[in-house]
């Protein structure tokens, strides 16, 4: 998808951005944007909007619509875009490379910059605005909620989590953030759910990543989705990424989705590598986990 996108870049001109900004701007009151309210969204002349919607639909960047009215609205590769510009003209970025990963609700690119890093696009919302298509959702002060609100508020969530545990706890260093999308250090390694771990490793690395849900804890947050494909592991130990969903030590379920990350984490362990793990008590290692006070897994075996 991107890479449509990052092919494209080059070709796009400053006002393909006037018009894909300008969509953006009027999908904050409606999912269709009205054609005739373009030139002054966009602010550019009814003939110019005409020659840009088209330079953007041809390249996939927005979709039109001409049932009842003719409306506009930005497709992801559009906002992706937006994105794109914003991190290239703060010289953030210099290019798109290969996709790292591409999940449900995000699509992960190597870039080039000063080191390589990874960016991150979020599409939260995305599969289910689909879906439901027409029907809207609307907030407390009734603002129109569209994936690009859902993504971008993924996307700050995501960022600020990384900014409040970065370098304490072991997660991707955050870089810069725009819109739906996140730039971050890429982290070399394999994902623990591909990983093969040695007899005398498995312990140490549980220990290891429970050691990082101990740190985040004691910084405040719960990351609430732990699972092997959340953590990365290479020679120097691990990282945890993925942390949109994160919640705060004070939100009311933190200790039940604490006591979730702990199971899943050392439930993975146990059914990859059954030889090596005891059945623990996780409850109390949950807890230990929470006071800062854990060691090791070995500790909590069940007798
Ligand atoms: N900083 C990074 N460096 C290297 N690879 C990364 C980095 N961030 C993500 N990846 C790769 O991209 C994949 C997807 O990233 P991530 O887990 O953050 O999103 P996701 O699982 O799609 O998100 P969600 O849980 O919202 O669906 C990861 O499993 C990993 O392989
Ligand atoms: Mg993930």
């Amino acid at each position: 998808m991107v890479e449509n996108v990052a092919s494209e870049m080059a070709e796009l001109e400053a006002e393909d951005f006037y018009i894909l900004s300008g969509l953006e701007q009027g999908m904050r009151f409606s999912e269709w944007v009205a054609r005739e309210k373009l030139p002054e969204f966009s602010n550019l002349t009814d003939e110019e909007v005409a020659y840009r919607l088209d330079r953007c639909e041809t390249r996939g960047l927005i979709e039109r619509k001409t049932i009842q009215y003719v409306g506009f609205r930005l497709t992801f590769e559009g906002y992706d875009a937006l994105a794109l510009h914003t991190f290239a003209e703060r010289e953030t970025i210099e290019g798109v490379g290969a996709p790292l990963g591409v999940g449900k609700e995000s699509d992960v690119y190597e870039v080039r910059s000063y080191k390589p890093l990874a960016l991150k696009f979020h599409r939260e919302g995305y599969t289910e605005f689909r879906e439901v298509n027409r029907e809207r959702e609307y907030t407390a002060d009734r603002e129109h909620v569209s994936w690009l609100y859902t993504a971008r508020k993924a996307a700050e969530r995501e960022y600020e989590t990384l900014e409040a545990l970065y370098p304490t706890v072991s997660v991707p260093q955050p870089i810069d953030h725009n819109r739906h999308a996140i730039i971050m250090e890429r982290v070399d390694g394999v994902e623990l759910a591909r990983s093969k771990l040695e007899d005398g490793q498995v312990v140490p690395v549980l220990d290891l990543i429970l050691a990082e849900v101990a740190a985040a804890y004691d910084e405040g947050y719960v990351h609430a989705d732990m699972s092997e494909y959340n953590v990365f592991v290479n020679s120097e130990g691990v990282t945890v990424f993925d942390w949109p969903q994160a919640v705060p030590v004070d939100h009311e379920n933190s200790d039940d989705l604490l006591e979730r990350d702990v199971e899943n984490t050392v439930g993975y362990f146990q059914r990859k590598y059954p030889h090596s793990v005891a059945a623990v008590d996780t409850s109390a290692l949950a807890n230990a986990v929470a006071a800062d006070s854990f060691e090791s897994v070995r500790e909590f075996a069940e007798s």
